[in-house]
């Protein structure tokens, strides 16, 4: 089954807004497989984020992202990348539609509380940089209530 990295950015722990994201995976009926709060080290959010190293934003996103602990997630199910990045809403909340994680809790692209893996190459690729000691394997007993 598909696998993405969704993380709650330090501003999401800071405002108490962990529970909001965490709460709309399950509710949709995503299987969490992996959690933990981390206070990244610099040099793991400049892997994450390699692909924006070049960006002119690309220092003050380090240190947003280093400002405090964020919690970094594995979420399971079909179609869970490309799902699991509408559930977020656009990069830029005020892009965001309403209803979104990003349109209904932030203002600013700089403080936009959430992240998720945009390519399934990517997701597993994040995957293994959060996550070296590996995933859970667990049978959630809601599937076949999930999905047909
Ligand atoms: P992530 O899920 O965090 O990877 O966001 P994304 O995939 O929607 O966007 P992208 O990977 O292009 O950018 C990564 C993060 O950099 C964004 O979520 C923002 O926090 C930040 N960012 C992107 N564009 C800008 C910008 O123009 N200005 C600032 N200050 N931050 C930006
Ligand atoms: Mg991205």
């Amino acid at each position: 089954m598909e696998r993405t990295y969704i993380m709650a950015k330090p501003d999401a722990v800071q405002r108490g807004l962990v529970s909001d994201i965490i709460g709309r995976f399950e509710k949709k009926g995503y299987k969490l497989v992996a959690l933990k709060l981390v206070k990244p080290a610099r040099s793991l959010l400049e892997e994450h984020y390699d692909s924006l190293k070049d960006k002119a934003f690309f220092p003050s996103l380090m240190d947003y992202m280093t400002s405090g602990p964020v919690v970094a997630m594995v979420w399971e199910g079909k179609n869970v990348v490309a799902t699991g990045r509408t559930m977020l809403g656009a990069t830029n909340p005020l892009e965001s539609a309403p209803g979104t994680i990003r349109g209904d809790f932030s203002i600013e692209v700089g403080r936009n509380i959430c992240h998720g893996s945009d390519s399934v190459e990517n997701a597993e690729r994040e995957i293994k940089l959060w996550f070296g000691e590996g995933t859970i394997d667990w049978s959630s007993h809601s599937q076949g209530w999930i999905y047909e």
